[in-house]
Order: structure tokens, then C-alpha cells, then sequence
């Protein structure tokens, strides 16, 4: 059993894999007791200490002042009595009162996890793989009833969590923040790490200590954003990557987001993450209920990388869905970085014969097929074929690639509108605007209002009619702006605040019925590289284009960074031209194929300008990875070495039988008479024996105790793999 009720302690205890999560009620609040390494069965009560705090932290009961809401650890904190710290959920009624308080009203345990309607999330496929609480909350005063649900998953140390808010009275109640989950930590110091970045510098670690307030991250940009990720981790001061305390929050949602943790004045820590609260508001008439999004709690002491392979599993098994989730991706080539808007049928057929050659499988074609548009200033919405560039229109351009042996990928972006083009002469008011407001233009584009359905019809019929007039085996999904003056013509004033969260739920809509619609079909996730890189796209999407950097040097920090998060499977990584387009380095071709497949593999460049030593090498590069790819997805991320801390990066993938492991190391500036270090690596079976592509046997406690020796390279940008069998 992985959650029970003691009806005798009032004590609800949540086991999942090595973590436990213990709540308790005491005068009918739900407190949070406990949360981390997973305990045994025992009355837990003890771990609840209530002390006088004075006057400035009231006490709810008058006939008891020992303690105070103020200074107990409280599972979903109200706002008003006398909890002053940040709260949870923050409401006004209809009277304008803003003052509310839970009290338990029920629970109910079920096998398995009940569905939510309209969001992502993580599922189970059998019912004995986790259970589910449902926890009821009143509040005595006003007709408002919270939902508290929980998953805890039997083998992995997992807690789902998500919150329903329901007007159970008769009056609209207006809701002002809505969190997916909060957690008191009553005592311990911590520290924060968050993925922080910018476009095509994505995910980025920052750690540093919590102090007294509040420390946040966010995102108001319509989108999860490249500057900031719905993921954070709350660590002990001494956590490493091996060992220490690790608590994860990622949020499954992919707009307007918020986490926000730091000390209160007796020193215990409240985390909290979910929706974000920033101008946003939601009004519930009588009888409707709001469901947060669903925020993932992982507990590691194994340090970060635990914590990691938790969200690895949980996001690649039970958040990715289709058939994709499990078949091995396609080697790609996208004419982006080859062509940008210069090509046409021919040129890409050319590109697709190169491709056959070197063995890649897929040709994608990128942005540019559509409309006039021959650069980025326009034609965004009108999803016709440019016949000028392609005369045999989709059905021509795919019956030709697929002749060479190639599979056919193309580009869309479908919540956009460039000022210039014929659906906006058509509707002018289907973009995101505010009346009478300048509309803010990015890259020359607006974008379109999918808080309203007949937008979202329009462009999920568009979609359709586009996949069902060709042979289409891939859509790369684009989004390349953030959204300015938000608000749509059809809300009424006072639901002009709720766009941001319709926006994403109408986007979602689209995103379930095109691919269940084309469930054949591998959708790729994309926003201007990274700028939706989060677990709600995963749901729809079990791929997404990590950075529009694809400078090998620059990619080891972004992968690095989102493999805290996010599987090395899910992040697209491209081999392309040097100089690189973004920052101008120069790579070896070799070291460039190392650092991208480690990903969702495919090039991007121009291929007839490889020599033919390159060719060979990207042959090569085709055959491993074809050799390697179900170690890669499917083992345990170990990450060696921190490129954020120093000259190299390494990591490496363990089979879950341990029999088998590839190692990656990647050097960035050469060290003339350097230091001759040992490569330690981590997850083997000491008592076996490994015979290593270098040509060594191994025993895995010589390979985890002393390491591989790391051969002397040269060579700025260079890179060494070593495969090792048992
Ligand atoms: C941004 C993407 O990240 C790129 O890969 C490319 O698809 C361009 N958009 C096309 O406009």
C-alpha cells in the first residue's frame, strides 16, 4: 500500500519508492509533518511541534494560544487568518472579503490516478503502479471546497500533486492564485537551484542559498519561457551530485508560471510552485470548480543526479505518451542552418539523395514552404503551399523524398500571425490584443487568441487538411515569441485576466485532438529552441528542440542544465555548420556528433559542403548512434563532470541491467602539458568485468573507484567516448 489514513492518529502517510510524505490533522487543519527519506509505519505525531509565538502570530482559537497558523507547517496555507506568510490558494468573495481558512472534510483513496480534464499530466498504465488521495477541504465560513490530490508511485520516489478549487455556493468567488502544491519544511536550511537562461542559452544551473523572504522564479511571458523553467530543487547545503538531500518541484504546464520558496521568521522553509499568480484571476461561478495544473515532488539522497534519473523515468515512461514514447527516433537532417529560406523542391530533394548517402532517415522541411513568405516578415497563418518553391506542391516535394528512401518532416507554427498575411486581413481581431493598445510585434509576428475556439478549430482544421494532403511522418511545432498586451476580444472585462491560462488550455485542446488525430505522426516541440521546454509539451510532444544553439561547446552547458529535469531523449540535437551560426566557434565534426547524440539526433547543415573525410565520419556518426540510441534514451544518466565548474563535461548511460554503459567526455580548451586525471565513473556492478571500446578490461570497482584514463587530446573542442560491456 503506498498511501494510508490511521484513523486513530488522524496521520496520512504516502509512501513512493524511497520517499514518504506524511500529513496530520490537528484541530481539523491538515498539517504537513514530514517529508524526505522513506519511513517505516509508525504514529509519526511526535515530529508536530506547536509553540506560543506572541501576539504578532495570532492564534486561531482564542481558547488556545499555544500555537498559531502563523508557525505551523500547513499543507495548503490560507490567506487572512492568521497564516501570514505567503498562501497557497488566495480567493475574494462575493462579499469582497479575501480572509478564508480550510478545514478537513473527507478523503478518499483510489488505486492508480484519477485523469484531469484539458491538462497534461502523468498517468499510470495499471492501477497497482501508484494510488491516489483525494483530500476534501472546507472553509467553514464561505461556500469553498478545495481538492487536494495526490499520486504516489509505488516504485519510484514520485509525488504528484494538483489542487481543484470549487464555488460550492451560490455567488461567483473570484480566485487570485491557485498553487498546484506547497511544503513547509519546518526546519533544515537549504539551498535553491533553478534552471535560468535566455535564448539560445538555455537552462542554465544557479544555486544559492535561501534567505529570510521569498525567492522566486517566473514566467509572464505567455509561455514557460528560455529565461526561467517551471523547475526548481530545494538541496542541502552539502548535496552533491551522488549524495545529500534533493527535493524537486516541476510544474506540468507550459504558460505563466511561478515557484517560490524561502526562510519565515522561525526558520522553516515553504516551497511553492504553480500557475502564477502575476495578473491573473479566474471567476468561478456557482458550481464550477478550477483545477491547478500538476506539479511532480521528487525526494533523492542519492544528491541531484537521483533526483534526476526519478524525473527521467517518471517524464520519459509515464508523461510521454504514443507511439514514439518507446520507438527509436529517426536520424534527421533539417534544411534550417542548410538553406534558412532559400530552397525549393529541388534544392531539398538534393539535400534528402545527400542524406540517403550518409544514412540519415529523415528530411525535415523547416520554415518557408507556406504562403509568400521568404522571410520571416510575413505569411504566418496562411498555411498553403508556395507553389513557386514547391511546384508539386506537399504531395510532390514528399513522393520525392520518400523515392530516395527518406521519411518527410515539416514546420509549422501554428499560434502565430504575421501582420502581413491573408488570414490577418480575414480576422484581424484573432490576435492577442487589448483594444484601442499598439500591438507589440516580435520577429515581425503577433499572435493568434487560442483562448477563443474558433480559433483553435480553425487551426486544428488547418493542421488537419495540411497532414491528411500529404505523406507527413513528422511536424516540428514552433512558438517564437512571448506575448505582449494580453487579453481577447471576446472575454468580458472581468475575465480579461484569465487569458494567459485560457491561451494555454486552448493551445493544449489543439495539441490533443491533432495528435490523437495523427498518432503515426512524431511531433517535435519547439519555441525558438528552448523557450517551451517543459513537461506540458512532453505530454503532447516526446521531443523538443532544446536551443537554437548548436554549438557543440555551448550545448554541453544547456543539455547539462535540462538533464536536472528533463531526459537526455526528449532534448533535439543537431550536428551543423562551422562556424557555427550562433557564436562562430569551430568544432570538429567529431566532437559536434558527440555532443548531439547524446539527444534526439539529426544534422542541420548543408551536407554537400562536407568533405569526404567528413562524410565518413558523419556515416560513422549514423551507424553508432543507430548502435547506441536504446542505451542513450532508455538507460540511467550519470553526469561525471560539471561543465558549469570547469573546463570538461562528462556523463554517461547505464542499461538498467547494468551489463552495459557509454561514457562521454568532452574537453574545451586544450591544456598544453596538462594534468592527467582519471575519469571516475558511477551506476556500474562492481563485481563485473568490462571490456571497453579502448581496448581495456575493467572491473566496475576499478572503473568507480580509480576510472578510466582520459587521453591526452590536443585539440580545443575535443571529445572521447568509451562503450563498456560486461
Ligand atoms: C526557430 C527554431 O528554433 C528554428 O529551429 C527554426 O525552426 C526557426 N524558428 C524557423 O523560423
Amino acid at each position: 500500500m503506498s498511501i494510508c489514513f490511521n484513523e486513530a492518529t488522524d496521520v496520512f502517510q504516502l509512501d513512493a519508492g524511497q520517499s514518504s510524505y506524511v500529513m496530520k490533522l490537528v484541530g481539523g487543519y491538515l498539517m504537513h509533518l514530514y517529508y524526505g527519506k522513506r519511513l517505516d509505519g509508525r504514529d509519526h505525531s511526535y515530529m508536530l511541534r506547536l509553540a506560543p509565538r506572541g501576539s504578532f502570530s495570532p492564534n486561531p482559537d482564542p481558547q488556545n494560544p499555544i500555537w498559531s497558523l502563523d508557525a505551523a507547517p500547513l499543507e495548503y496555507p490560507s490567506y487572512g487568518t492568521s497564516d501570514l506568510r505567503s498562501p497557497a490558494y488566495h480567493v475574494q468573495f462575493a462579499d469582497g472579503s479575501t480572509a478564508s481558512e480550510l478545514k478537513f472534510v473527507s478523503h478518499r483513496i483510489v488505486d492508480g490516478k484519477p485523469r484531469l480534464e484539458g491538462l497534461p499530466q502523468v498517468y499510470c498504465e495499471s492501477g497497482g503502479e501508484a494510488q491516489s488521495l483525494e483530500i476534501v477541504l472546507r472553509d467553514e465560513y464561505r461556500p469553498l471546497e478545495v481538492i487536494l490530490t495526490y499520486t504516489a508511485f509505488d516504485a519510484m520516489n514520485a509525488i504528484v500533486r494538483s489542487s481543484k478549487i470549487v464555488n460550492k455556493g451560490n455567488d461567483p468567488i473570484r480566485i487570485k492564485k491557485a498553487s498546484s502544491a506547497s511544503v513547509d519544511y519546518v526546519s533544515g536550511r537549504y539551498e535553491e537551484i533553478h534552471l535560468q537562461g535566455s535564448w539560445a542559452r538555455e537552462r542554465h544551473i544557479e544555486r544559492a542559498p535561501l534567505t529570510h523572504g521569498i525567492k522566486m522564479i517566473e514566467s509572464r511571458r505567455g509561455h514557460s519561457s528560455h529565461d526561467l523553467n517551471p523547475f526548481f530543487a530545494l538541496v542541502s547545503p552539502e548535496t552533491t551530485e551522488d549524495f545529500g538531500d534533493a527535493y524537486g518541484y516541476s510544474l506540468i504546464y507550459s504558460g505563466n508560471f511561478k515557484g517560490s520558496m524561502g526562510l519565515d521568521q522561525y526558520g522553516s522553509t515553504r516551497a511553492m510552485i504553480g500557475i502564477s499568480d502575476f495578473d491573473f484571476e479566474w471567476l468561478l461561478a456557482p458550481g464550477e470548480a478550477f483545477q491547478t495544473p500538476e506539479a511532480v515532488l521528487v525526494y533523492s539522497n542519492e544528491g541531484l543526479g537521483g533526483m534526476s534519473r526519478t524525473y527521467h523515468r517518471l517524464y520519459r515512461t509515464r508523461l510521454c505518451r504514443g507511439v514514439w514514447r518507446d520507438k527509436r527516433r529517426p536520424v534527421l537532417v533539417n534544411n534550417w542552418e542548410a538553406t534558412y529560406f532559400d530552397f525549393n523542391e529541388d534544392k531539398l530533394v538534393e539535400l534528402a539523395k545527400q542524406a540517403k548517402e550518409l544514412g540519415i532517415e529523415m528530411l525535415v522541411m523547416d520554415d518557408g514552404w507556406f504562403g509568400q513568405r521568404n522571410d520571416d516578415r510575413c505569411s504566418l497563418g496562411d498555411w498553403f503551399v508556395n507553389r513557386g518553391k514547391l511546384p508539386g506542391g506537399l504531395e510532390g516535394l514528399a513522393a520525392r523524398v520518400k523515392e530516395q528512401g527518406l521519411k518527410f518532416g515539416i514546420w509549422f507554427e501554428p499560434e502565430m500571425i504575421s501582420r502581413n498575411s491573408r488570414l490577418f486581413e480575414q480576422h484581424p481581431d484573432w490576435c492577442v490584443h487589448v483594444k484601442n493598445r499598439r500591438q507589440s510585434e516580435g520577429r515581425s509576428q503577433l499572435v493568434l487568441d487560442m483562448s477563443r475556439k474558433d480559433v483553435c478549430d480553425y487551426i486544428l482544421e488547418t493542421l488537419t487538411g495540411i497532414l491528411k494532403s500529404a505523406p507527413i511522418d513528422y511536424v516540428k511545432w514552433d512558438f517564437n515569441r512571448s506575448l505582449t498586451e494580453m487579453g481577447s476580444a471576446l472575454l468580458p472585462p472581468e475575465r480579461q485576466r484569465e487569458f494567459a491560462h485560457r491561451f494555454v488550455l486552448g493551445t493544449y485542446s489543439v495539441m490533443e485532438a491533432l495528435t490523437s488525430r495523427f498518432p503515426e505522426v512524431l511531433f517535435e516541440g519547439c519555441s525558438g529552441g528552448g523557450g517551451r521546454f517543459d513537461p506540458g509539451i512532453l505530454y503532447y510532444m516526446p521531443q523538443i528542440w532544446t536551443s537554437d544553439d548548436t554549438d557543440a561547446v555551448e550545448r554541453l552547458k544547456i543539455q547539462y542544465g535540462t538533464s536536472l529535469a528533463y531526459p537526455f531523449s526528449t532534448m533535439g540535437a543537431h550536428v551543423a555548420a562551422v562556424p557555427n551560426h550562433q557564436c562562430g566557434r569551430v568544432t570538429a565534426i567529431s566532437t559536434r556528433g558527440h555532443a548531439a547524440m547524446t539527444g534526439a539526433f539529426g544534422y542541420e547543415l548543408d551536407l554537400g559542403k562536407l568533405s569526404e573525410e567528413e562524410k565518413t565520419q558523419v556515416r560513422q556518426q549514423v551507424a553508432q548512434y543507430h548502435q547506441w540510441e536504446r542505451l542513450i534514451s532508455q538507460g540511467d544518466l550519470y553526469r561525471l563532470q560539471d561543465p558549469f565548474k570547469g573546463n570538461t563535461a562528462a556523463w554517461m548511460f547505464v542499461s538498467s541491467d547494468k551489463k552495459e554503459a557509454l561514457v562521454f567526455y568532452y574537453q574545451v580548451l586544450s591544456v598544453p602539458n596538462p594534468e592527467m586525471p582519471e575519469l571516475k565513473l558511477k551506476g556500474l556492478d562492481e563485481k563485473a568485468v568490462y571490456t571497453a571500446s579502448d581496448g581495456g578490461t575493467y572491473s566496475g570497482a576499478q572503473l568507480m573507484g580509480f576510472g578510466l584514463h582520459v587521453p591526452y587530446m590536443p585539440y580545443d573542442f575535443s571529445s572521447y567516448v568509451w562503450h563498456l560491456k560486461a
